[in-house]
């Protein structure tokens, strides 16, 4: 009852719109997936199902056009939002399915669907494009089913697992960004500190049940394309990315494993920024503004003895302990296992856009193992780690 008032109050276009893209839609990719899974070589897209993919192209097309000539409701952000993510999802799948092409085209041919998504993005603020958000936080559910591309089990699995994971350490950054203005000392940042080891517990528990659920192939190859990088006008922006939300970030600049003045680490955090909701770009603006964690509890090194420093620095540590734990199991084994091993096994012209911001394959999984390593705060010289930092506070532990 309560959905379908929701839904009543958007305009009937954008109902319209929306109950294709949650249905229709979700039919046509899925009969494509089937058409390419049958091939010997799954990657190529290129010539198979072109009816299904007119189809598809024309529909949406039919639907785009008159929300153009609507222009904008002003229903608020919520609404621009999502109807953002659904020109996001049309446009995406057309790039999966090679309906459009970046490295053929100066500008998408996606005319109307561009001049919608452009609008919508100056609109509400993000880059003009599906955005990781949409199918996770942002993604509203009807009668229980959210929007997704495909009816494949594993689409369901991966986003069900990110979203529960992203929601742990939206809660573990909650935590932590609370003790700052009470101070470490406080009696109640040690209540915090356990909420945060806690949640990053729970974000740890759901990667590796995804890792054990979800089929590295069916991931590979119907999931993982929808997020491609795509045109939109003259402009390609980046892939959707499960990364894109601000929580792992607040956590490292609140813990002080990564620091606002690295500037490798605050380049991959400016790069995000656009590809985030407006909440979400204020929370990791606002974490670069405050003082980290262990610059504070060193400051106190002369109290030492004190209960509270025993507790709290114990405590921290843990903290840090989950959250390197998280990191290096998402390199060492969801990368590994789910996009490493399996790009050995294609050819390498389908390699080209394998990952979400673009750079070959190789020099992406080197960036995030400097990230993975910054967290678990290794032994390394050629980046800045707070590995003696961690031990000097050890070291005052009784
Ligand atoms: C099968 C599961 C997953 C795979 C294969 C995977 C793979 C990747 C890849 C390849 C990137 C780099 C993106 C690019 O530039 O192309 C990335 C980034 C990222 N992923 Fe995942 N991921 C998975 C699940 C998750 C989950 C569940 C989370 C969070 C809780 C997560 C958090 C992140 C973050 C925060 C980044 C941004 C880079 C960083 O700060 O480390 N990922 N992931």
């Amino acid at each position: 009852m309560i959905e379908a008032q929701q839904h009543s109050a958007t305009t009937p276009r954008v109902a319209a719109f929306d109950a294709w893209i949650r249905g229709r839609f979700v039919d046509l990719n899925t009969r494509l997936e089937n058409v390419y899974a049958a091939q010997e070589n799954r990657a190529n897209v290129h010539g198979i199902g072109d009816e299904i993919k007119a189809k598809l192209r024309d529909e949406g097309r039919e639907l785009i056009t008159p929300l153009i000539e609507e222009g904008n409701t002003d229903e608020g952000f919520d609404r621009a939002f999502e109807l953002l993510g659904n020109v996001g999802y049309y446009m995406a799948a057309c790039r999966r399915h090679e309906i459009t092409e970046p490295s053929r085209e100066r500008t998408s041919p996606l005319v109307e669907a561009s001049t919608l998504a452009l609008h919508l993005g100056a609109t509400v603020g993000t880059a003009p494009r599906f955005v990781a958000s949409h199918m996770e936080t942002y993604n509203r559910a009807v009668n229980g089913v959210y929007r997704t591309f495909t009816w494949g089990a594993d689409e369901k699995i991966f986003l069900d697992y990110n979203t529960r994971s992203s929601l742990a350490y939206m809660r573990a950054a909650d935590a932590l960004g609370r003790i700052h203005p009470m101070g470490i000392s406080h009696p109640a940042a040690n209540d915090l500190l356990l909420a945060a080891k806690d949640a990053l517990d729970q974000a740890l528990a759901l990667n590796i049940e995804l890792g054990r659920v979800l089929d590295v192939d069916e991931f590979f190859f119907s999931v993982r394309p929808y997020y491609k990088p795509y045109r939109v006008g003259s402009q390609e922006y980046r892939g959707a990315n499960a990364g894109d939300f601000a929580a792992f970030n607040q956590v490292d600049l609140l813990l002080g494993l990564c620091s606002p003045t690295d500037p490798s680490y605050t380049q991959v955090v400016v790069e995000k920024i656009p590809y985030l909701p407006p909440d979400e770009q204020r929370r990791l603006q606002h974490s670069f503004t405050h003082p980290n964690l262990l610059d504070g509890l060193l400051a106190h090194a002369d109290v030492s003895n004190e209960t509270w420093f025993q507790e709290n620095a114990a405590a921290y540590l843990d903290v840090c302990a989950a959250h390197g734990a998280v990191a290096a199991h998402h390199h060492d084994e969801l990368v590994a296992a789910f996009i490493e091993r399996p790009a050995e096994d294609i050819p390498p012209e389908h390699l080209e856009t394998i990952t979400a911001s673009g750079p070959p394959l190789d020099v992406l999984v080197r960036a995030l193992e400097g990230l993975r390593d910054r967290r678990i705060a290794a032994d390394r010289d050629d980046i800045p780690t707070r590995r003696d930092d961690l031990a000097a506070l050890r070291a005052l532990l009784r």
